[in-house]
C-alpha cells in the first residue's frame, strides 16, 4: 500500500470514529456536543473521502446506513432459538396465577423478576460478528423471518459496529418502534403528498421496515430499544445483567425497568408506568414480567408459542366516557360526506377530546348513535379519537335516531352512494366547500407551494373575491385583497408574488394539486413523466393510462373522467393562458431490443421474482406494466395466474409462459 493510501484509510478511521461518536451522543445518550452543522462537516469529508476510494468503504462506515440499491425482496432468515411471542393478560390475578406456575415449576427457588416496559414496535434481531453488524431480522412466523439488514443499518440506535470487547457471535433482539411526534410529522408529510397516513406508530414502523429501498427507510425516523441477548461466549446469570451488558456495548436499553423482588413490586411497577405512560414520546401497552436468573429460563422452557419465563401484563386501553353534543356531517375535499360526533369535553390520554370520528353513515346506523347519548371513545393507534360504543342503558328517554342526510350539508345537492364503496358523496364540482378545499389543495405545500394560501385564505378568497378554482388566482387583480379586513398592501403584495412564483412548478405538482380522485404524488409524478404535457395527458384514453406502470384500473378511470369535465378543461385553459407550466421532462424513450415492446408478467415464475422480471425487461428497453391492455405487446404467464391471463386472451394479447419468456431472455434478436 503507498503512503498516501495509508494516509487515506488513517482519516478515514479518525472520521468514521468521531462521528460514531457524535452519532451515539445525539441518537443514544440525547447529549449531543457539537451543532448539526459541524456533524454535517464531518460527515460529509467521510462521504467523499470514501466516493473517492470506495474499496476502502467499511460496512460498519456510519455512511452505510443510509444504503446502497434497492433490495430484491428479501432473504429468508432463520431464527435459532424462535422468536416466540408473549403470553398476555390484563389482570393481576393472572399474574398472580403466573407467578404460582413459575414457583412450581423452580421447586419453590427463590424468585426475582425484571419488568420493562413493553413497546409497542416491531420486534428485530440483530446479529454481531466480532463486533459488527452483520445481519438484522423481522420475526417472520417467529421460525423464519426477512433480512433487513439495509433497512435495519438505517436507525441509528442500531450500532453498525459495538463499544466495549463483545462476545464473537452475538444475537441481540428488541423492538424497532417510532415516537408519535415522528409519526405525526412523517404522516404531514404523506398527507401533503397525497399518500395514505399511517393509522399509529406500529404501523408506520411494520410498513417502513418492509420498504424495499433502504434510503427511503432512511428518510423515516425509527429507533430501537434492545433487550434480549443470544451468545454462548460470556457468562451472563441473569435478565439485568444482560440489559447491563446491552448498554455497555453500545445499545439503547430503555430505562423504564426495575428488578422486582416480589408481586407487590411488580404492581408497584405496572402502576408506576401506566401513569407515565402518555409523557412517554413512545406508545408502550403494558409491562413485560421475566424471571430474572437465565437459568431459570433453561428450567421453565417454553411452550410452542411462548416463554413460560416470562409475561406481558398489558395495560387496558385508555378510554373515556363523555356525552355526545350533536352528530354533524362534514364533507371533504372530494365530496366524501364524514358523521363526526361533537362531545362534552373530555380528557383522554393527554389531550382533551371534542370530537371523534365516526367513520361513515354505515357505522352511525349500526352503533346507532344519537345526539344526547353517552359513548366511550378510545383513540385509534391512540391518536384519532373514535366513538367505540354506545351505553345505550343510559339513553335519555325520547332521543331520534340520527337522520343520514341526504342532501350536502354545504350545498344541498342530494348524495349518491357509490357502487362497493361505503359512504355517501357530494358529485357537485361547484360545492363551496370541496371548491375551497381545492383551492387549498393547490396552494399546498407538495402542490404549487404557494405561500400564505392556506385554509382562511383560500376561503377569502372564494368567498369575497370570487376566486372558485386554480385557474381564478392567477388572475387576481392588485387592490382588492388589500382592501379586505385582516390585509394589507403588504400581504396582499406576498401572495401575488407567491402565486406569480408557482407558475414554473411542473406538471407533476399540477396534477397533484388539482385534486384528480385517487391520484397522489406518486400517480402524479408517474403521469406526468409518461406522458410530459397536459395536453398529451388529457388526450389518453383509459388504455393508455392503464400502460403507465403503477397505474391501474380505477386510477385510470378517474383521470379520464376528470378531464373530461368541462370544468377542468376550463381551468386548463386559464392555467395555459396565465402561462403556468403544464409540462414536465419525459422520462427519455428507452432504448435497446425490447424498446417499444410492452410486457406484463403474473403468476409466479420459476427462476426469477416479478421484480426481476421487471427489471429485466426494462433493461432490454422494453416496458414492464400491472395491467393489461390491447397495447400489451406479451404476457408472461407463470404459475397461478391470475384473471390478467383471461383479460390477455379476450384482447388476442400474445401470451408466453415461464420457459418462453426465458428462451426470449437468451435471444440476441427481438422477440416477433
Ligand atoms: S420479551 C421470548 N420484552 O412484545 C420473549 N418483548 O407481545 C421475547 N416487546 O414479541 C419478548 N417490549 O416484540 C420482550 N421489553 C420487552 C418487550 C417485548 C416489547 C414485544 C416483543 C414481543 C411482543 C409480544
Amino acid at each position: 500500500m503507498t503512503e498516501d493510501a495509508n494516509d487515506v484509510k488513517a482519516e478515514l478511521g479518525r472520521l468514521r470514529d468521531q462521528v460514531r461518536h457524535h452519532d451515539n451522543l445525539y441518537y443514544v445518550k440525547g447529549e449531543p456536543e457539537i451543532s448539526d452543522y459541524e456533524y454535517d462537516q464531518l460527515y460529509r469529508r467521510l462521504r467523499e473521502l470514501e466516493e473517492k476510494h470506495p474499496e476502502l468503504v467499511t460496512p460498519d462506515s456510519p455512511t452505510q446506513r443510509v444504503g446502497g440499491a434497492p433490495a430484491e425482496g428479501f432473504a429468508k432468515v432463520g431464527h435459532e432459538p424462535p422468536m416466540l411471542s408473549l403470553d398476555n393478560t390484563y389482570s393481576e390475578d393472572e399474574v398472580r396465577e403466573w407467578d404460582v406456575r413459575v414457583r412450581k415449576g423452580l421447586d419453590g427457588d427463590d424468585v426475582a423478576y425484571v419488568c420493562e416496559a413493553k413497546i409497542d414496535g416491531v420486534a428485530v434481531a440483530l446479529e454481531y460478528r466480532d463486533g459488527v453488524l452483520v445481519r438484522g431480522s423481522t420475526r417472520g412466523d417467529g421460525f423464519t423471518g426477512d433480512g433487513i439488514t439495509a433497512n435495519l443499518r438505517t436507525i441509528h440506535d442500531v450500532p453498525l459496529r459495538l463499544d466495549e470487547p463483545p462476545p464473537g457471535r452475538l444475537e441481540v433482539r428488541g423492538e424497532a418502534y417510532m415516537t408519535r411526534e415522528d409519526l405525526a410529522e412523517l404522516n404531514r408529510r404523506r398527507e401533503r403528498d397525497g399518500k395514505a397516513l399511517f393509522a399509529n406508530p406500529r404501523n408506520a414502523t411494520a410498513g417502513t421496515l418492509k420498504l424495499l429501498d433502504p434510503r427511503e427507510v432512511a428518510q423515516r425516523p425509527l429507533r430501537a430499544w434492545l433487550y434480549y441477548v443470544i451468545t454462548e461466549e460470556a457468562d451472563i446469570p441473569t435478565q439485568d445483567e444482560a440489559l447491563e451488558h446491552l448498554a455497555r456495548w453500545g445499545f439503547r436499553v430503555n430505562p423504564n425497568r426495575r428488578r422486582c423482588a416480589n408481586l407487590d413490586e411488580v404492581f408497584k411497577f405496572h402502576r408506576d408506568v401506566e401513569a407515565e405512560r402518555g409523557d412517554l414520546p413512545y406508545n408502550i401497552d403494558g409491562i413485560v414480567l421475566k424471571v430474572d436468573r437465565l437459568a431459570a429460563h433453561e428450567k421453565l422452557g417454553t411452550t410452542a408459542k411462548a416463554p413460560r419465563w416470562a409475561i406481558a401484563y398489558k395495560f387496558k386501553a385508555e378510554r373515556a366516557t363523555t356525552k355526545v353534543e350533536s352528530i354533524e356531517w362534514s364533507v371533504g375535499r372530494a365530496g366524501t360526506i364524514t358523521p363526526v360526533a361533537n362531545l362534552e369535553p373530555v380528557l383522554l390520554a393527554g389531550t382533551t377530546v371534542k370530537r371523534a370520528g365516526l367513520f361513515n353513515p354505515e357505522r352511525v346506523a349500526e352503533l346507532d348513535v344519537r345526539a344526547g347519548d353517552t359513548v366511550n371513545v378510545e383513540k385509534a393507534g391512540d391518536i384519532i379519537p373514535y366513538v367505540v360504543e354506545v351505553e345505550y342503558q343510559l339513553r335519555p328517554k325520547g332521543s331520534k335516531p340520527t337522520p343520514v342526510p341526504r342532501k350536502c350539508p354545504a350545498c344541498g345537492t342530494p348524495l349518491t352512494k357509490e357502487e362497493g364503496v361505503a359512504g355517501l358523496f357530494c358529485r357537485n364540482w361547484d360545492c363551496p366547500v370541496q371548491a375551497r378545499g381545492r383551492l387549498e389543495l393547490w396552494g399546498s405545500r407538495g402542490a404549487m407551494d404557494i405561500e400564505g394560501l392556506g385554509e382562511k385564505v383560500a376561503a377569502v378568497l372564494y368567498d369575497k373575491l370570487g376566486v372558485r378554482d386554480p385557474g381564478d388566482l392567477y388572475s387576481l387583480e392588485p387592490g382588492k385583497l388589500a382592501a379586505l379586513e385582516g390585509f394589507g398592501e403588504l400581504s396582499e403584495k406576498n401572495l401575488l408574488a407567491a402565486v406569480e412564483g408557482s407558475k414554473g412548478r411542473g406538471l407533476t405538482r399540477v396534477l397533484f394539486g388539482l385534486g384528480i380522485p385517487n391520484v397522489g404524488f406518486e400517480t402524479a409524478t408517474l403521469a406526468a413523466r409518461h406522458f410530459g404535457s397536459v395536453d398529451r395527458l388529457t388526450a389518453a384514453e383509459e388504455e393508455e393510462l392503464e400502460a403507465v406502470k403503477g397505474v391501474g384500473e380505477v386510477v385510470a378511470r378517474s383521470v379520464v373522467e376528470f378531464f373530461r369535465r368541462p370544468q377542468v378543461r376550463e381551468i386548463i385553459n386559464e392555467l395555459k393562458r396565465a402561462g403556468v407550466k403544464l409540462e414536465e421532462e419525459r422520462a427519455a424513450e428507452p432504448t435497446g431490443p425490447w424498446a417499444g415492446l410492452t410486457f406484463v408478467v403474473t403468476g409466479t415464475l420459476p427462476a426469477m421474482s416479478r421484480e426481476e422480471a421487471h427489471r429485466t425487461v426494462e433493461a432490454r428497453g422494453g416496458k414492464a406494466t400491472d395491467s393489461v391492455s390491447s397495447k400489451t405487446s406479451f404476457l408472461v404467464a407463470g404459475k397461478k395466474p391470475s384473471s390478467k391471463l383471461a383479460r390477455a386472451e379476450k384482447l388476442g394479447v400474445k401470451v408466453v409462459d415461464a420457459a418462453a419468456f426465458e428462451k426470449m431472455l437468451k435471444d440476441t434478436e427481438p422477440p416477433a
